[in-house]
């Protein structure tokens, strides 16, 4: 264990679920985190956008479309700069093909973001993305803190047999994926320059 990780770990750990994210924190949100891309190590990794990107989606954390089918999932973490400290007030955006493998790329069904609070937290309520041809199971982020870069990428589940076959998986964007009372929770932090 690096000590650049421990000192992430330290201040991640630290954090305390806001009454909003009671609803969703999964109940080892206390332990140390799992080494993901570290802060103090390397940012996150860079994907592509892909062709579906839209500007402008809407501040909204509920994403689940009306009528989908198939499990939700709350996608939940942390925001961090590259010295392991909590980024306040960076965006989120989140968009993603809905339970069937389809983008909505007229208006902004599965599409839009937060900012993170004054802890470093962001929390969206969502599908699990439907499959499409040519590749895995993912969602497509942008996270920017403010004033700083924009970081493009993707975030992937575990276990999934399409993995392997994905030419751009990366294995250090796969999502912590546990339970609580509200459902299904996927995790994933994110270091970004600031
Ligand atoms: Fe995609």
């Amino acid at each position: 264990m690096s000590t650049a990780f421990t000192r992430r770990a330290f201040l991640a750990g630290s954090v305390a679920a806001p009454a909003a994210y009671l609803l969703v924190r999964p109940a080892n949100a206390q332990e140390t985190l799992q080494p993901t891309p570290a802060c103090g190590d390397q940012p996150t990794v860079r994907q592509t956008e892909g062709p579906y990107f839209k500007p402008k989606s809407p501040l909204q954390r509920d994403l689940v479309p009306a009528g989908a089918g198939g499990p939700t999932l709350a996608l939940w973490g942390l925001v961090v700069g590259l010295d392991c400290r909590p980024v306040a007030g960076a965006l989120v955006d989140l968009w993603h093909a809905d339970d069937t493998g389809a983008y909505d790329n007229v208006g902004y069904r599965c599409r839009g973001h937060q900012f993170t609070d004054e802890r470093g937290r962001y929390l969206f309520r969502t599908v699990v993305p439907g499959l499409y041809p040519g590749r895995t199971r993912h969602y497509h982020v942008k996270v920017q803190a403010p004033g700083g870069p924009v970081l493009t990428t993707q975030l992937y589940f575990p276990g999934e047999r399409q993995n392997a076959a994905d030419w751009i998986f990366d294995p250090s964007l796969v999502l912590t994926l546990g339970d609580d009372a509200t459902g299904r929770t996927g995790r994933f932090d994110f270091a970004i320059a600031t």
